[in-house]
């Protein structure tokens, strides 16, 4: 049996997994997405074109690659029939679990009318639904994308779970469809998702019996998970390692090589706490160069210095055997470059992260920066300063550096 590598977000999601997959997907034989919906979003560049992917995993760019959506992702059937338009011949290469949960129209209506309704302690969710997709999933009221088969009954059961809600949607803004608008809207979904419905841990078992290569495509980033995330401000599903394992049916020893992706600084979408974040200049800077706008949303993301005790905490989270450090060349030109290495918390200096981010301040380190290492393709090309600052974060972190990334394109990447 073969086990199934593993890419993981180390930080707040967009440190750039999408082009990862897709370059190392030339490996494999699968490539399957565990968890989140469209909240994800993986732009990749491949010869000056751009493709950004939200439910898609990032394999797809690959003819010979059969890409699954595993159980543990919430599916929007709309978002998801339009992305696979771009895509020709799917038949056979990409596959939807029937147990994953229906984001359907009504969970992203309730996500933005409750995040209204917090004001400024909005989450800053994407908007798309997910805690409501996910909170109906655990309370047991869910519905699965198997169900997409039975129009009639699915559109049936939902008219009455509308009906047992409608005081609760009432409230929220939020309008009912009628049963006909729905039933049309279920029929036209299963018309089109129906050839690729299946029993997606089945599809695994019998690929790995058969040692046939395997990579998991995290979604988001460790600290938005929900339990070991900056609570409140995180995502509603374990983004970490773990939550593969749930999210396809596999077990823990089917887990190979786990493969961190870390971006050279640290951005952040949404509210919470973010101790490294730069608000003068260099944090501009890092937003304008590292085009620092999210692929799903397209708001602003928040920019900081790396922080070395949230990547050190999140690498042992997910049993990280290496990093890939991602947007190195995003650094080009600044004069020193600050590494978190500890914090100050109650008056003490810890080198761990407490369950309240907001009352700790950064610990930095300062090293010497660079000009430009932009497009290279060789280790030994990089600047001595390149090179101090991944032998850095290897000391601070106890995780080896094997792939450094210096721009959005596919090629321009080191294999260490
Ligand atoms: P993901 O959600 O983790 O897949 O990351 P996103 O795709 O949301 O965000 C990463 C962004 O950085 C994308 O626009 C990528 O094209 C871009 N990117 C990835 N690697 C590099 C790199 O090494 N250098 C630069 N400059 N951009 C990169
Ligand atoms: P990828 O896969 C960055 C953030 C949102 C918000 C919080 C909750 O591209 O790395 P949600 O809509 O999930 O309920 O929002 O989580 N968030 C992400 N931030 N990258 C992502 O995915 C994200 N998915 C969710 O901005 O702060
Ligand atoms: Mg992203």
């Amino acid at each position: 049996m073969t086990k199934a590598d593993l890419i993981v977000g180390i930080q707040w999601g967009d440190e750039g997994k999408g082009k990862i997959v897709d370059m190392l997907s030339q490996n494999y034989d699968l490539v399957c997405r565990s968890g989140g919906g469209h909240n994800a979003g993986h732009t990749i560049w491949v010869d000056g074109v751009k493709y950004a992917l939200h439910l898609v995993p990032s394999g797809i760019l690959h003819p010979n690659i059969i890409n699954i959506i595993g159980n543990g992702v919430v599916v929007n059937p709309e978002v998801l029939i339009k992305e696979m338009s771009q895509f020709k011949n799917l038949e056979g290469r990409f596959y939807i679990s029937d147990r994953a949960h229906l984001n359907l129209a009504y969970h992203s209506l309730i996500d933005q009318a409750k995040e209204r309704l917090k004001g400024d302690k909005a989450i800053g969710t994407t908007g798309k639904g997910i805690g409501p997709a996910y909170a109906d999933k655990i309370s047991r009221t869910g519905h699965r994308v198997g169900e997409l088969l039975n129009p009639e009954l699915l559109s049936t059961n939902l008219m009455n779970d509308f009906e047992t809600n409608r005081v609760y949607l009432d409230a929220l803004g939020v309008q009912i469809p009628s049963k006909d608008e729905i039933y049309q809207e279920l029929k036209g979904f299963k018309e089109a998702l129906a050839p690729y419905i299946a029993d997606t841990t089945q599809i695994l078992w019998r690929a790995m019996s058969e040692n046939k290569k395997i990579l998991l495509e995290g979604a988001q980033g460790t600290l938005l998970d929900i339990d070991h995330g900056t609570y409140p401000y995180v995502t509603s599903s374990n983004t970490i390692a773990a939550g593969a394992c749930t999210g396809l049916g596999l077990s823990p020893k089917s887990i190979g090589d786990v493969i961190g992706i870390l971006k050279a600084y640290t951005t952040r979408v949404g509210n919470g706490a973010f101790p490294t974040e730069d608000h003068g200049v260099d944090g501009q800077t890092m937003c304008e160069v590292g085009k620092e706008y999210g692929t799903t949303t397209g708001r602003r993301r928040r920019c900081g210095w790396l922080d070395a005790v949230a990547v050190r905490y999140a690498s042992m989270l997910n049993g990280v055997d290496s990093y890939a450090l991602m947007k190195l060349d995003v650094l080009d030109g600044f004069k020193t470059i600050k590494i978190c290495k500890a914090y100050e918390y109650q008056g003490e200096i810890i080198d761990y992260m407490p369950a309240n981010l907001d009352e700790v301040t950064p610990i930095y380190e300062e090293l010497e920066g660079w000009d430009s290492i932009s497009g290279i393709k060789h280790y030994d090309d990089l600047p001595l300063n390149a090179k101090r600052y991944i032998n850095r974060i290897e000391e601070l972190t106890g995780v080896r550096v094997s792939i450094v990334s210096t721009s959005p394109e596919r090629s321009d990447t080191i294999l260490r």
